[in-house]
């Protein structure tokens, strides 16, 4: 790799003595380097965060800051405000046609991440395995592992559009399988799993008994293509862990705020988990998710218009640049292949933010198949999107 003229301080030693084995066992997220990096430099455009550059619509804000002043600032109950468990009820109904009940299978959670470990503590006992397509969220893993289950990669591919293979799926069930996490529209690919992919894992979770966890945070952000929720499947809803969240669909990363609904037996256990470990997510984040749920559905459609453009603008880009990049019809990443370059994605990465001061992630942060690749994210102005295809333009034909 190429040494960076700005270098990041050793992060302190782990306590050996002290710490578990499964902290220890942690890998440091691989997106959090080039993030910290890019944060010290001047002129950086990143395409590296992975969230909205818009702030969140006003009058999500005005219902937070309303709830505030008018002095609600206690807890709600465990699973949430019962308001906003009704009106997520009735959201996935109008949207999927799934019907969950808002007294005993919805619970609100600090962030889709909170929910997702939630789903992991509940399920999982040591051992236990957990196949996840990759390239995927960097937290996926950790949170596999952090319950003491077992993560067992299957790599996704770029000929194949990012889609999971049932039959690769399927080679990897073992008698120790506990469920499937599948995240569609995918962080890092973009990519969205068709009807067809999705019912063929359906079959596998059918003929294998096993649990699918289905993380959907990004699934209004779909460019020309269906969303297909996986618990609205034949067969599916009771053995799905339907994971979602605020964050990307209506740009509100920093209120924490995400959910999840599932069969009330298996719901009940992830309550029992975050009634012991948060209590309640923050209630003025429940008031602002509230207010997005009844009347935050122009503001989804106006983000995902720009987004739609940029995704258009970025992906000719970086292909005219000599850098295949499949066409994501989800979410707001672009996965150009780099190793034609014959620098690996990490060398990339590296030099790019160096010599041309544009920050992207390498692929291999995201598990199995992700090496060759890098992240470039476009929840960022169309401009600097534009100056960064520029930048990197220069820098691919300098190679
Ligand atoms: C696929 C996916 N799931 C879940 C999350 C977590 O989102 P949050 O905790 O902000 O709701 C992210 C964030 O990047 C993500 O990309």
């Amino acid at each position: 790799m190429s040494p960076l003229s700005i270098q990041l301080p050793e992060p302190p030693k782990l306590d050996k003595k002290y710490l578990s084995r499964r902290t220890q066992d942690l890998k440091p997220s691989g997106i959090r380097k080039f993030f910290d990096i890019a944060a010290m430099m001047d002129d950086v455009i990143s395409l590296g965060v992975g969230e909205p550059d818009f702030t969140t619509p006003a009058p999500i804000l005005e219902a937070g800051i309303d709830s505030l002043m008018k002095g609600d600032t206690h807890y709600t109950s465990n699973a949430g405000l019962a308001e906003l468990r009704d009106a997520m009820a009735a959201h996935l109904q109008k949207l999927y046609g799934v019907t969950y009940n808002p007294a005993t299978e919805i619970l609100f959670s600090v962030g889709g991440s909170e929910a997702l470990y939630l789903a992991a503590t509940a399920l999982l006992n040591p051992g236990d395995e957990v196949i996840i397509p990759t390239p995927c969220f960097v937290a996926y893993q950790a949170e596999v592992a952090l319950t003491g289950g077992v993560p067992v990669e299957v790599p996704c591919c770029f000929e194949n559009n990012f889609e999971p293979d049932p039959k690769e799926i399927e080679a990897a069930i073992t008698p120790n399988t506990k469920a499937i996490l599948l995240g569609f529209p995918c962080n890092p690919t973009g990519a969205v799993a068709s009807r067809e992919t999705l019912l063929a894992i359906a079959a596998l979770a059918v003929k294998h008994d096993l649990i699918v966890i289905s993380d959907e945070i990004y699934d209004r952000l779909v460019y020309g293509v269906e969303h297909v929720c996986f618990a609205a499947l034949p067969g599916m809803w009771e053995r799905t862990i339907f994971l979602g969240g605020f964050s990307k669909d209506y740009a509100m990363t920093g209120w924490r705020i995400g959910f999840a609904a599932a069969p009330a037996g298996i719901l009940q256990g992830m309550l029992r988990v975050h009634q012991y470990t948060i209590m309640s997510a923050p209630t003025m984040a429940q008031r602002g998710a509230l207010e997005a749920l009844l009347t935050g559905e122009s503001y989804v459609l106006q983000m995902k218009k720009e987004y739609d453009r940029r995704r258009k603008l970025i992906v000719r880009r970086l292909n005219e640049m000599g850098l295949p990049t499949f066409e994501p019809k989800g979410a707001f990443y672009a996965f150009p292949k780099v190793d034609g370059t014959g620098l690996t994605s990490d060398e990339f990465a590296t030099r790019l933010l160096e010599e041309e001061m544009v920050a992207v992630v390498p692929g291999e942060a995201f598990g199995a198949g992700g090496d060759g690749y890098v992240r470039c994210s476009y929840a960022t102005a169309y401009e600097k999107i534009e100056e960064a295809m520029n930048r990197m333009e220069r820098f691919v034909k300098r190679l």
